[in-house]
């Protein structure tokens, strides 16, 4: 499916929280327009023909039936731009270049908090990658958390409603902490700190040179509600966990985006009405620039050691908060 280019009144995506930028919004909000890569497209088309059962994918299959699975795990693919502007001379030269709609994942959330975490143990693609891209992204690898733990703390954005401002952790935490530090970056994207964590994090704001807010103070929110974040999280990541064991593919530099409400009166009223159609929390995959299918390879262990890691921080988490963590510190 491919629709003209919008015309008009494209706006940037606010809160973006990694990745190359320019990323846009259609006017209404409800569609992202991202620079993209042919692979991408391409993934995202076989996605869509598993779901919708065409092409490739016109009769059933196991491979059909977990693709179909795992686009509900994607934003809704809504086709690419084509820019009439260029010829097809242009095209052929750039035919690395994309522009993909995509659902956005924030629409709908008043204040959405959003974390990106880069999945994978080994982040370049054999299908691409020269011998100093695969030197440079295993160094990268064994410099920050990805290679031990399957994982990078990209960045995240929360609200913080006491102060009516976003808080952000940006590239540079991820970038500099070791595996001892991801629950500090879990705890502070899921607004319950501990003081302890507030003298950690500006420690390694100092050593990795970002600024944190006046004060130091991250946004909490009351455990009650951390505790529902974390525990519908958790039910997500290990659902996906089982799906994604089945699938053979290589997914490298993707990530899970989480998202959750960080308006309060609108997440307790959520929460407390058990308001499905309200928007409280959802964990996607995100950015296929590197993914493809490798069948008789099995799945991709880098991957789902990261997603392990991931569900530790987040039961341990659980576990505290359930346990009075926020109490137990705070007194
Ligand atoms: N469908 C989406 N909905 C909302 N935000 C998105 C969506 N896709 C990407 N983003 C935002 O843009 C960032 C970068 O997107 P990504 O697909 O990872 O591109 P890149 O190839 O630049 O890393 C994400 O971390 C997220 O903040
Ligand atoms: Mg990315």
């Amino acid at each position: 499916m491919s629709v003209p280019a919008p015309e008009t009144d494209s706006k940037l995506l606010e809160g973006q929280v990694a990745g190359h930028g320019g990323v846009q919004l259609s006017p209404d909000g409800s569609t992202v327009i991202k620079p993209s890569v042919a692979s991408e497209l391409h993934f995202y088309t076989q996605l869509q023909a598993a779901s919708q059962g065409t092409g490739a994918y016109s009769s059933a299959s196991q491979l059909r039936d977990d693709l179909a699975r795992l686009s509900a795990w994607t934003p809704a693919f809504r086709g690419e731009v084509l820019d009439e502007s260029r010829d097809s001379t242009q095209q052929e030269a750039t035919k690395q270049k994309a522009l993909i709609q995509l659902e956005n994942l924030t629409h709908g959330f008043a204040k959405p908090c959003v974390l990106d975490v880069k999945l994978g143990t080994q982040l370049w693609d054999e299908s691409d990658a020269s011998e100093e891209k695969r030197a440079r992204m295993n160094k990268t690898a064994l410099e920050t958390t990805s290679a031990e733990t399957g994982i990078r703390f990209t960045g995240c954005r929360i609200w913080d409603s006491s102060a009516s401002a976003w808080f952000e952790l940006p590239k540079a935490f991820g970038k500099s902490i070791d595996a001892s530090l991801l629950p500090l970056g879990f705890s502070s994207y899921f607004s319950d700190p501990l003081d302890s964590d507030e003298a950690r994090l500006s420690q390694v704001a100092s050593r990795a040179g970002f600024k944190l807010p006046e004060g130091g103070h991250l946004p909490r929110l009351p455990p009650k509600i951390v505790a529902y974040l974390l525990q519908h999280s958790l039910a997500a990541l290990n659902e996906f966990r089982a799906l994604f064991a089945n699938i053979e593919l290589r997914m490298r530099g993707g990530s899970l985006l989480f998202i959750y409400e960080g308006h309060l009166p609108s997440l307790e009223t959520a929460i407390e009405a058990h308001d499905t159609g309200s928007k409280v929390l959802s964990v996607k995959l995100i950015d296929f620039a590197h993914t493809r299918l490798t069948p008789g390879e099995g799945p991709d262990l880098g991957v789902l050691r990261g997603v392990d890691t991931t569900i530790a921080i987040i039961d341990r988490l659980l576990k505290d908060v359930k346990a009075g963590r926020a109490t137990q510190d705070h007194a």
